[in-house]
């Protein structure tokens, strides 16, 4: 059986306990590869100190071998802060307005590829598979291809992918798409991000989707629709562990919990979400000193100005409504800028009786699905989930709601609360059933089997 490469920016060796980091990408790639086996090569997440970098530092943890480079201060800025997480991460969620284009940040970007490309080739073998995983290495395949490998390579795209006029602001961005062009198969969370690839291509006139089967700059590869989930079992076991140390810590006992937990972006509409709570607590009177929402939010990139400007603006925010509303013994919004192991998160979903889950734009977003996983079968909370996640089309259970629109959200919020017991059973019980079946292992295996046949086995798409 051929090795497993994994390749991603971030890398997130599991800490001494063995568990996971929180992070969508990081928690299913852990998962994926604790099953199979492999490396995972990416970011170290430290800047070297030399001009040159440093060979891979190679690191074994339970079964896993983790190649691990670091960056330059430059590629830093320009790579990490710039291009990916100014240019393309705005464009890819819609925000085309934060942009921050220049064509130094876009010559870090393919610099880096190929630095990455440059790394692989001190391990690769010919008869590796490569996985390549999220925005900030989509120019690897071609580097690797430049280079003369000719492994079987797969790429898969964590946020959503833009609608043609938004990605056609981007400078050069046919570069990107060639780039795509050059992998055996490409997998999108949601049909609807596959579409939106597939519209760029035919606005363009650069190829066109039949099916899975794609043509674009004279390549024929393969597109896929590839739904990423958690390790369902094991995440619905961790919380139904019944710890409750958190409780205490969080002193939450006898309140009614809505749950947020998101990074400190602005793709996740913290603001709107708060906002939404405040009118939810001021229409509904009764619930004032019984409720509260404890939101979770780790710091993110937080060089960047726009992350920096939403840092101040959430906790401005938080404290006006905890000014305006609290009381001595009742603070409405807990805020919290830390991210919390796994089995703090699990036991927190499952006391809170709502999950609000309310991004503007997301490719898929596992909290989604770890807050379902970690019902209390009997009983179990209420989703509040936003259309516009890639989850949504999986979650349909769930109260849908419109994240621009804060009495849709403060509406749902009361519903969530007052929803009866039954009602709350026939809506989580086949959102779970399906994330039992479609767990981080079948995500795995869909795409790792749809990436099996060699190049050249696709039939033609040459008209008969
Ligand atoms: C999103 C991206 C991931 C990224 C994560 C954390 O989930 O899709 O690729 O790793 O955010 O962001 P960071 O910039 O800290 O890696």
């Amino acid at each position: 059986m051929s090795r497993l490469i994994v390749v991603s920016n971030r890398v997130s060796l599991p800490d001494e306990h063995g568990s996971s980091p929180p992070g969508g990408l990081a928690v299913a790639l852990n998962a994926a590869l604790r099953r199979k086996g492999g490396l995972w090569m990416g970011w170290s997440g430290k800047v070297q100190a030399e001009e040159q970098p440093a060979a891979l530092m190679e690191k074994e943890v339970g079964g896993i071998t983790y190649a691990l480079t670091d960056l330059s201060q430059k590629d830093l800025e320009d790579y990490y802060y710039g291009f990916t997480n100014q240019v393309l991460w705005p464009i890819f969620h819609n925000r085309a307005d934060l942009a921050e284009y220049s064509e130094a940040r876009e010559s870090a970007y393919y610099r880096v590829n190929g630095l990455f490309a440059d790394q692989l080739e001190h391990v690769l073998r010919t008869d590796d598979v490569i996985w390549v995983h999220d925005y900030h290495l989509i120019p690897l395949a071609e580097k690797l291809q430049q280079r003369g490998h000719k492994n079987r390579i797969g790429f898969f795209l964590h946020t959503p992918w833009p609608p043609a006029d938004i990605l056609f602001t981007l400078p050069n961005y046919n570069t990107l798409l060639r780039g795509l062009s050059c992998y055996d198969l490409v997998g999108f969370h949601t049909e609807n991000d596959r579409n939106n690839f597939a519209e760029c291509l035919r606005r363009q006139e650069l190829g066109d989707l039949h099916g899975d089967d794609c043509r674009a700059y004279g390549k024929e590869f393969r597109c896929g629709v590839f739904p990423i989930s958690i390790d369902t079992a094991a995440f619905a076991s961790l919380a139904g562990r019944g710890d409750d140390l958190q409780e205490s810590f969080c002193r939450l006992a006898g309140f009614d919990v809505a749950i947020g937990v998101d990074r400190l972006d602005y793709s996740k509409g913290i603001d709107q979400r708060i906002v939404a709570f405040n009118r939810f607590l001021r229409s509904n009177k009764h619930r004032m000193r019984k409720t509260v929402l404890l939101q979770i939010t780790p710091k993110s990139r937080d060089k960047i100005p726009a992350y920096q400007a939403m840092q101040k603006d959430v906790a401005e925010l938080v404290g006006r409504v905890d000014g305006e509303l609290g009381s001595v013994g009742w603070v409405p919004v807990h805020y919290i800028n830390q991210s919390l192991g796994q089995p703090e998160l699990a036991s927190l979903y499952r006391r809170a009786r709502v999950g609000l889950v309310t991004p503007f734009r997301d490719g898929m977003n596992l909290v989604a699905k770890e807050y379902v996983a970690a019902q209390d079968p009997r009983d179990p909370g209420v989703l509040v989930l936003s259309r516009f996640a890639g989850a949504a089309s999986e979650l349909g259970e769930a109260i849908l709601v419109n994240p621009y629109d804060g009495e849709d959200m403060a509406r749902a919020i009361e519903t969530a609360l007052d929803m009866r017991r039954d009602e709350r059973i026939r809506r989580w019980t086949p959102m779970m059933e399906r994330l039992r079946a479609h767990d981080v292992y079948r995500w795995c295996d869909d795409f790792l089997s749809s990436l099996d046949p060699p190049r050249g086995s696709m039939p033609s798409l040459e008209p008969a």
